[in-house]
């Protein structure tokens, strides 16, 4: 979250966790005792010490299995096999979509006058203002300075190359 653990400050003990490198300092592979991240921070049941702290969003039971099943699994620097599988319109890259695209490409008033709320929408911006060029554009990317990560951005790239089947 901007503002927390992006910049090293008195406030977060120094501790920035933007990097693989960055996180790999706090995890121990293999090992959720010795992993600071998961014991000092995640797991804590003292309130004052939780992480983040209880005026933020709580991670939900899903989001800390899939953290200590990383840490068990060896804390790799890998990524989802998302390039070797298809992904289905309505179940995978309609809920991308919706939630990073459509709070400001939807309404009367869009940004860019760009629409993006239906399969058609979807396919036209493909097609006609370059999706997957501003997806993926270093410089002035979608979401504006917020990327999707490159699991996401395969999805949306498999559907793209399997000609974008409205399923
Ligand atoms: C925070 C608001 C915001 C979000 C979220 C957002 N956009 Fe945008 N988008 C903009 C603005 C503002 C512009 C116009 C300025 C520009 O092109 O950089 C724009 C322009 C675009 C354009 C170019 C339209 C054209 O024809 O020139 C595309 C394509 C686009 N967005 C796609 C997306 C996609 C896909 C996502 C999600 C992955 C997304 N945007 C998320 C604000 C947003």
């Amino acid at each position: 979250m901007s503002g927390c653990h992006d910049t090293p400050t008195d406030e977060n003990d120094e501790i920035v966790l933007t990097t693989y490198e960055q996180i790999r300092l706090y995890v121990q592979p293999g090992s959720l005792d010795e992993s600071r991240l998961w014991d000092a921070a995640i797991a804590e049941t003292d309130e004052d010490d939780i992480m983040p702290p209880p005026y933020a969003t709580p991670l939900t039971d899903a989001e800390k299995a899939s953290i200590s099943k990383w840490i068990e699994q060896g804390a790799l620097n890998n990524s989802c096999n998302a390039c070797d599988t298809t992904f289905a319109f309505a179940a995978d890259i309609l809920p991308i979509i919706q939630s990073n695209c459509t709070g400001c490409h939807s309404g009367n008033t869009p940004e860019a006058g760009l629409v993006l709320e239906s399969y058609s929408d979807i396919q036209a911006a493909v097609i006609s203002n370059d999706l997957m060029g501003r997806v993926n554009d270093p410089l002035n990317p979608m979401p504006p300075n917020n990327p999707l990560n490159d699991c996401l951005k395969n999805q949306i790239q498999s559907w793209v190359d399997a000609d974008m089947p409205n399923n």
